[in-house]
């Protein structure tokens, strides 16, 4: 990273500062804020077709307008400015850049974020950009999606595309954010787009998704050798319950965790995860090469984290309904205990840690980066301003839980608050509010809530 930080170093309430260099950044997706979808040649993506599909979203919410982002970038630099941020993560729209999800580059497309990047190095901001935060292009979903391998290649195409336009401007190029959620919630449990729920085919995407990191990792240095690769995944936090707890746990751990980092670091999928899901697939999708293929070295691993799940096995009968979590569907995942966010998810700092430790002795070369971390909570402007101290203490207790493995020896590079700006949450729509900066839909004014102001003074000062 270039963004030079200065991170506070000296030892606070017990606690070491973040080390010098340590870059502070947040983060968007760009179906999440950018609206405009039909201007500049753009194509439908799969959460275009999902949103507008009724009973999908809260509310019937969809991303037609969203933050405006794509007409207000300017004046959202600017407030990047002002919060004194390193590094903006954000994501590039494949349906803009390729709208048919393959053949012609959109050129259009592609100078909305060279526009986008050259704003941010004016100002002195390090851009992160991911290639896949959940668009597909719907044309691709229409021959198969993520079910199909020919997907893993268009993407591969359209990321050297991307790379090639936006070359050694951008920092660390991110292949793919949280391809669990893409996997198994949108062909899984058919709760995100494109709505399938099919165990199998969720296990097709999962490779598939893996194939696409390969492919793209690839492609990326093709045109920039010195490129700064990395992926981004949600990985899970299990808390075993009773004496089943470990065996739960472990299920999971299989079909969350290690179906990513199994292909992706070590070359291979786990055994425990293709013995689980044996009744549902021979795997026979992985083809010969895929696995060196995928594994590709990476130069900093992505981590998103929000909350953990107390997890046993099933006692009794099963569920028939559709789970997420393919080949796992003996296992329960007990109802949190609060205080919880305004998603329902609890709040378990330690599991950070926790993560971040484990990874690191695991993988012990490889660089951490806290890609996501936030909270919703049911914020209100009052006085024109917005009093988010839930919000605040949640980041807080984060961030010293960060600091907590960096002492315990993780190589820990930085950390992206979840997230700039108020903004569409999937299928929950703009019912839940994630911003550190407040967006009143009606009139797009921004307002940055007490937490902004918070962070800033972290940035500024290194204290918590
Ligand atoms: C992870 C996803 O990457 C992001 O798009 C989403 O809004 C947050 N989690 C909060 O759910």
């Amino acid at each position: 990273m270039s963004a030079a930080g200065m991170a506070g170093s000296g030892r606070r309430g017990g606690r070491m500062g973040f080390p010098e260099g340590f870059v502070f950044g947040s983060a968007t997706a760009s179906y999440q804020i950018e609206g405009a979808v039909d201007e500049d040649g753009r194509r439908p993506s799969i959460w275009d077709v999902f949103s507008r599909t009724p009973g999908r979203t809260v509310g019937g919410d969809t991303g037609d307008v969203a933050d405006d982002h794509y007409h207000r970038w300017e004046a959202d630099l600017d407030l990047m400015t002002t919060l004194g941020l390193h590094a903006y993560r954000f994501s590039v729209a494949w349906p803009r850049v390729v709208p048919e999800g393959r053949g012609a580059v959109n050129r259009k497309g592609l100078d909305f974020y060279s526009r986008l990047v050259d704003g941010l190095l004016d100002r002195g901001i390090t851009p992160v950009a991911t290639l896949y935060h959940w668009d597909l292009p719907q044309v691709l979903e229409d021959e198969g999606g993520w079910r199909e391998r020919s997907t893993a290649e268009a993407f591969a195409t359209y990321a050297g595309a991307v790379a090639e336009a936006l070359g050694d401007r951008v920092d660390t190029w991110t292949t793919l954010n949280e391809p669990w959620c893409a996997a198994f919630l949108g062909y899984g449990a058919g709760v995100h787009a494109p709505g399938a729920t099919d165990p199998v085919a969720a296990l097709r995407a999962a490779h598939h998704l893996n194939l696409a990191h390969g492919l793209a990792a690839q492609a990326i240095r093709a045109q920039l050798p010195d490129a700064k690769l990395s992926v981004t995944l949600n990985l899970h936090v299990f808390r075993p319950e009773g004496p089943t707890g470990p065996e739960a746990a472990r299920r999971l751990d299989a079909v969350g965790n290690r179906i990513w980092l199994g292909p992706m670091l070590e070359g291979a999928y786990p055994a425990d995860l293709l013995e689980d899901t044996a009744a549902l697939t021979d795997w026979s999708f992985v083809q010969d090469g895929d696995l060196e293929a995928i594994r590709q070295p990476i130069d900093v691993l992505g981590v998103n984290y929000y909350s953990t799940s107390h997890v046993r096995l099933h006692e009794g009968p099963v569920e028939p309904a559709p789970s997420p979590w393919s080949g796992a569907d003996v296992v329960e995942i007990l109802p949190p205990e609060g205080p919880l966010t305004d998603m329902g998810w609890n709040i378990d700092p330690a599991g950070l840690t926790d993560l971040l430790v484990s990874l690191h002795e695991r993988y012990p070369d490889l660089p951490l980066m806290v890609t996501e971390n936030g909270a919703a909570f049911p914020d209100v402007v009052e006085d024109g301003a917005v009093h988010d101290a839930d919000r605040i203490d949640y980041l807080r207790r984060h961030f010293a839980a960060a600091q907590d493995a960096i002492e315990a020896g993780v190589d820990l590079r930085g950390y992206f608050v979840w997230s700039l700006l108020d903004n569409f949450e999937w299928a929950l729509g703009y019912s839940k509010r994630f911003g550190i900066v407040w967006v009143d839909y009606a009139t797009q004014e921004r307002l940055p809530k007490d937490s902004a102001r918070w962070y800033a003074d972290v940035i500024r000062t290194g204290d918590l």
